[in-house]
């Protein structure tokens, strides 16, 4: 039987870590959304995991919706085109958007896509992102709720991937450098 957590180099953010952290941000988003129609976009299909997650940490009644963005191929550098692939199934207008990431990279695909969605008149659209890069940051956007920031490494794990594999990792990391080699 093969163990892909032998393809790890070593460990970033363990299971309980983020376990610890999501629950603080489900209660600090349910204070402060008390009282708001708050609805929950993920981006598929990074922040999968985190969506799960932070949902059922969440204690008020809230909606969800998906979408699909385009940002990276296959490879481990950005393309710097964002595109809606897959739109949310809602009207916005009244509604206190919460997007919910996997990581706050570069800040390319947000700082596109969160304009799109005000023109859709929510009352309100923010950023919760499990984890960040500043090092990385070309564009002027900050997630409003945060896990972990992250140091200027390609992770995997906790819904990221690597050419579409190690998403299903419970913890994230940092693959071995032979891993890439194979490609
Ligand atoms: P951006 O650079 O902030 O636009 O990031 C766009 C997307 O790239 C993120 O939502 C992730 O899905 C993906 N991404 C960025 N950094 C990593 C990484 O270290 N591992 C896996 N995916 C990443
Ligand atoms: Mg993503």
């Amino acid at each position: 039987m093969y163990d892909m957590n032998c393809d790890i180099d070593h460990i970033l953010v363990s299971e309980q870590q983020l376990k610890d952290k999501v629950a603080q941000l489900g209660a600090a988003i349910s204070r402060d959304y008390t009282g708001h129609d708050l609805l929950l976009v993920s981006i598929l299909k990074g922040a999968v995991v985190f969506m799960a997650d932070l949902m059922r940490a969440v204690t008020i009644p809230c909606g969800i919706d998906f979408m699909v963005v385009s940002s990276y191929g296959s490879g481990t550098s950005t393309s710097g085109l964002v595109k809606i692939i897959k739109d949310l199934d809602q009207d916005l207008s009244g509604k206190d958007v919460l997007i919910v990431e996997d990581i706050l990279d570069t800040g390319v695909t947000l700082s596109h896509l969160v304009p799109m969605l005000k023109m859709r008149n929510p009352s309100s659209v923010k950023i919760c992102a499990i984890l960040s890069k500043p090092s990385r940051r070309q564009a002027d956007i900050e997630p409003d709720y945060k896990g972990f920031d992250v140091p200027d490494e390609f992770v995997v794990g906790y819904g990221l991937d690597y050419d579409e594999k190690y998403r299903n990792l419970p913890y994230v990391g940092v693959l071995k450098p032979e891993i890439y080699d194979k490609k």
